[in-house]
Formats: structure tokens, sequence, C-alpha cells
């Protein structure tokens, strides 16, 4: 008999229409991503209408290219996992709705899967021997937390951004200074050639926890700074800006993990989201966790932002503890993690 556990994962919580197909919780068999990303860099950031549009246009698609990649018909997966919060509601709704289509149709069992939870769980796919429990920094656009997980499916948030996210500051500082949208890989590309020391921009304190962010004091920071140099005349080096400020929100994203991990007792920090592709925060978080024999591990950059078999794979564990969704499951806009 074969007891493998195929799972379907669907993901449209944002700007990426994305469909996997995982193994028992750790073997990708299929990964497809469409993303959007070319239709809403016009704009500067993503438009929620059109972002829904273009995942009804692709999502049927998109499955089927999963499926028949991984050569898994239908009726051989044992559940269909979605993403039904956080993000925008109507790209989450595009996802939630074709899950519970085809579990109906199929017979399958429904899961419905926390974004963040998804962002973590895509540890478990290239680092077989990682399981709980472990310190991690999930550093996305939509979100910035520091979370001890404690088990599979059991979190301790630690602390979270006040205000903007990681990745939000990221764009929003590459938007200024003409970088374009999406701004966190631009960024780390132009910073490669600038000076990291070349502008002291603020490592924000959240006065009453020292594991809370703050990045829009950081952001309102850089943007005096390209304001007062423009009216000075003074000429505005666009690498320095970019190394300088990528190593702002560096230095508090280390500090904060690492007063975390440390006072924890974990052995072991997990980087999840879009921000953990940063090549600074790798190798800064690399240096701290080295420094105190810390294990640090972060998912390769196609498992950082969004993708389906992240969501397959928190499924999957979710699944294994019985879980289960309703047809009635709706999308949550503001779902918080640890909430069902
Ligand atoms: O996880 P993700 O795909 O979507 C959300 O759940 O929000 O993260 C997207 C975010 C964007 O803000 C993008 O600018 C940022 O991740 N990002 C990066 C890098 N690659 C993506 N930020 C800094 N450095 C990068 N290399
Ligand atoms: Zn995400």
């Amino acid at each position: 008999m074969n007891n493998d556990i195929l799972i379907l994962g669907i993901e449209t919580s944002c700007d990426e229409t994305a469909a996997a197909v995982v193994k028992n919780g750790r073997e990708v068999l299929s990964n497809i991503i469409y993303s959007q990303i070319d239709l809403h860099t016009i704009y500067g950031g993503v438009v929620p209408e059109i972002a829904s549009r273009k995942h009804i246009e692709k999502i049927n698609q998109v499955i089927s290219q999963a499926l028949l990649e991984a050569e898994v018909a239908l009726f051989e997966l044992d559940a269909v996992a979605v993403t039904y919060g956080p993000g925008l509601v109507g790209a989450l709704l595009v996802g939630v709705a074709e899950a519970k289509a085809i579990s109906f149709a199929a017979g399958l069992p429904l899961v419905g899967v926390h974004h963040i939870e998804g962002h973590i769980s895509a540890n478990y796919i290239e680092h077989k021997e990682l399981a709980p429990p472990f310190m991690s920094l999930v550093v996305s656009g939509g979100h910035t937390h520091l979370v001890n997980v404690l088990d599979y499916g059991q979190y301790e948030i630690l602390g979270q951004t006040r205000d903007d996210a990681a990745g939000e500051a990221f764009d929003k500082v590459a938007r200024a200074i003409g970088l374009g949208y999406p701004g966190g890989p631009k960024i780390d590309r132009a910073a490669k050639s600038g000076d990291p020391n070349a502008i002291t921009f603020p490592r924000a304190k959240v006065g009453d926890s020292i594991y809370d962010f703050s990045f829009s004091g950081l952001k309102s920071s850089v943007l005096n700074y390209l304001n007062s140099a423009k009216m000075q005349g003074e000429e505005i080096i666009v690498e320095d800006v970019a190394a300088s400020f990528q190593q702002a929100v560096v230095d508090v994203l280390v500090e904060h993990s690492m007063a975390a991990v440390i006072e924890r007792k974990e052995h072991r920090l997990a980087l999840a989201g879009g921000v953990a592709s940063n090549s600074a925060l790798r190798a800064a978080m690399k240096r701290a966790c080295d420094k105190e024999g810390i294990e640090l591990f972060y998912p390769s950059p196609v498992y950082c932002t969004d993708n389906a078999a992240m969501i397959a794979t928190a499924g999957y564990y979710d699944f294994i503890r019985g879980i289960r969704s309703g047809l009635d499951l709706n999308a949550v806009p503001g779902l918080k993690l640890g909430e069902r």
C-alpha cells in the first residue's frame, strides 16, 4: 500500500497565482508560479482589482500545469490546501473558491492555510531535518513577525511591526530613489555597489517592546535626506542611499532576532518571506548566528517569495493533525497567526 500523502497547494493572496503538488510535506513534485509583477509595475505597486481579475484568468491553467508536471491526477491527491488569509480579499477569494470547487467535485478534504504559516513552512522543503521548536523571522511585503515556532501549527508571536512591513519599506524607498517596483530585489542589487556607511539612517527602537519593529521613521528619514539633498543641489548617489537604508533595516532585524533567540534559549533561527532572500540580511544574520553558535536556515529565493509549495507543506502538517475546513471556508484578509 502507498502511504504517501499528496497535497495540492493553492496561493492567490497577493500578486502571484500559484499551485503546487507536495509529497509528504517536504518533497516538491511541482511548483507553478504565475507572477503578475509586470502588470503592476507600471502602477508602482499591486492594484487589488487587477490582481483578482488576473487570478481568475490564470488559476485553472496554473493548477492544471501543477498536476501535469507532478504527474498526479486529481483522484490521487489526499487534500487541497489553500491560503485563506491574510491578504487582499478579492485575490484570496479566487483561490478559496477554486479550492472549494475542487474539494467538492473530487471529494477531497479541504485545508485552509494561514499565509505566514506557509512562509515559515517553506523552510521545511529544503531542510529535511528542521522541525519545531525554532525561532523564525518572517519578513515579507505585508508582514514582519518574530515568531517562536513551538510546534507544528503552534506559534508564539514575540514581536511585529507597528507600522510598515520590512518589504513595504524596501518597496517605498526604492520608488523614492527611482528604482521602481518591486523594490526589494532592486535595492539589494544597487546596494552591492554602494557604501552602507555613507549615510546614517535611524535604527528605530519601539520603547515598550524589544521585539517589535517600526520602519516608517526610517522611510521618512530617507525621504527627508533625498529632499534636503535636492534642495541643496547635492548629488544623490542612489547606490549609497540603497546600501545605507538596507543596512539600517538589516541591523534592526538581526539585533531583534538575536535577542529573541538568546533570551528564549533557542538554537535555531529560520528566515522566511520575500525579504529573507535579501543577500545583506542573509550574510549579516549568518555572521551573528555563527558568533552565538546558532544554526541559521532560509529557503531558496523561489520559496521565500509567494509560492504554493509552502502552502501545501503547511497544509500537510495541518492535514496530518486532523485539521479540515468546511465548504463554508471564507477569505479572511486580516487573519491573525495561530487563529483558525
Ligand atoms: O513574501 P512576499 O512574496 O509577499 C508577501 O507576502 O508580502 O514578499 C514580497 C516582498 C516585497 O516587498 C519585495 O520587495 C521583497 O519581498 N523582496 C526583497 C527581496 N526580494 C523580495 N526585499 C529585499 N531584498 C530582496 N532580495
Ligand atoms: Zn507572502
